[in-house]
């Protein structure tokens, strides 16, 4: 950690830091001298992480924080805990936010918050997490956002009058939607809060890798598909690649362009080019997670987010 120390003094989150494309990030990212402060799910995955990484870097600086990102509460106090640990270490900035953590679900599953599960995992908790570290990412100076999307954004669309595909789940549809969400957010983000900030906001695509993701929620067939599918694709180390990049890399910021693939920029689909739809998601999301009512969701937003009421 000398001549490549490119990130000494840096502090970065993680989140789905526990296995695939996080842990390869977390792991790349701390060798080169950032403090990474991982965000898993599992207590026993946590430390097993840790401790590898720690085995493999001796002088890395990881710490994990718990949290199921299913859980907007969770998010909440994942947020304090974050701004309580850097606090701890006289830091009051947070340079980058790395929303990795991913999920694949065969069953529509209802989040404790109402939501379906891949939205509210894929999309929702980036998108509140991000708010509520704003705070602290505002205080560096040049901080990032990077969400993890994916190509399977092209070619689909946000169901807006069904946003939570509750009438029609379908997994891979559910899984697009959420991907097509991060890019979306992504350029929304950089056009309400990249423009009078210092933040950016980067989506990357890190092509098909060969992770457990669609063998986590699913089983049967969807399992069976997704061992045999992945196994074409790259190692986590080498899906990480443009994370790390945007992550590290001075000369990103030089570069307008917010959907990046093989550490290269590359134009997103023309839907999540388009930024009405950007605008109806953001504000459709601040609703869900009770950001823009201070009272709660109201029975608008949740009606407009379920039935058909947003049309
Ligand atoms: N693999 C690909 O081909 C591919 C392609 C394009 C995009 N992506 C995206 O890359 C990201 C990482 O996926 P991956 O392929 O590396 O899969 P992965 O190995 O399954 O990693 C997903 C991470 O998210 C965590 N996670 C899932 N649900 C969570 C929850 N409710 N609360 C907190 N953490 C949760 C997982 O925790 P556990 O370790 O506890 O399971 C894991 O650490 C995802 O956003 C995915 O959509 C993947």
């Amino acid at each position: 950690m000398t001549a490549t120390n490119t990130l000494a003094g840096k502090t970065i989150v993680v989140t789905g830091a526990t296995s695939g494309i996080g842990r390869a990030t977390a792991t790349a990212l701390a060798a080169r001298g950032a403090g990474i402060i991982g965000v898993g799910r599992s207590p026993q995955r946590c430390e097993e992480t840790r401790e590898a990484i720690v085995a493999a870097h001796p002088e890395a600086q990881i710490s994990f924080c718990l949290a199921d990102l299913s859980s907007q509460q969770q998010i909440r106090a994942l947020a304090l805990e974050i701004e309580r640990r850097l606090l701890e270490r006289g830091e009051k900035k947070l340079d980058v936010l790395v929303n990795n953590a991913g999920a694949v679900s065969r069953w529509y599953v209802v989040t404790e918050d109402g939501y379906e599960l891949q939205f509210a995992v894929n999309h929702l908790a980036p998108f509140l997490l991000t708010h509520e570290l704003l705070p602290l990412l505002r205080n560096a100076p040049a901080a990032r956002v990077i969400t993890v999307s994916s190509g399977s954004h092209y070619n689909t669309r946000v169901h807006w009058p069904d946003v939570m595909l509750r009438h029609t789940y379908h997994c891979l549809t559910a899984y697009k939607q959420s991907k097509l969400a991060n890019v979306l957010f992504t350029e929304e983000f950089n056009r309400r809060i990249g423009r009078e900030t210092h933040i950016r906001a980067y989506a990357a695509d890190p092509g098909l890798v060969n992770t457990q993701i669609g063998t986590k929620g699913t089983g049967g067939l969807i399992s069976w598909w997704w061992s045999r599918h992945s196994a074409r694709g790259v190692t986590p180390e080498k899906g990480a690649e443009t994370v790390i990049f945007l992550a590290s890399d001075p000369a990103v910021a030089a570069t307008p362009s917010s959907y990046w693939k093989d550490c290269r920029p590359k134009l997103p689909s023309r839907y999540a080019r388009n930024a009405a739809h950007a605008a109806r998601l953001w504000e459709l999301s601040e609703r869900l997670c009770g950001i823009a009512d201070p009272e709660g969701l109201s029975e608008t937003a949740l009606r407009a987010a379920t039935s058909g009421a947003s049309r």
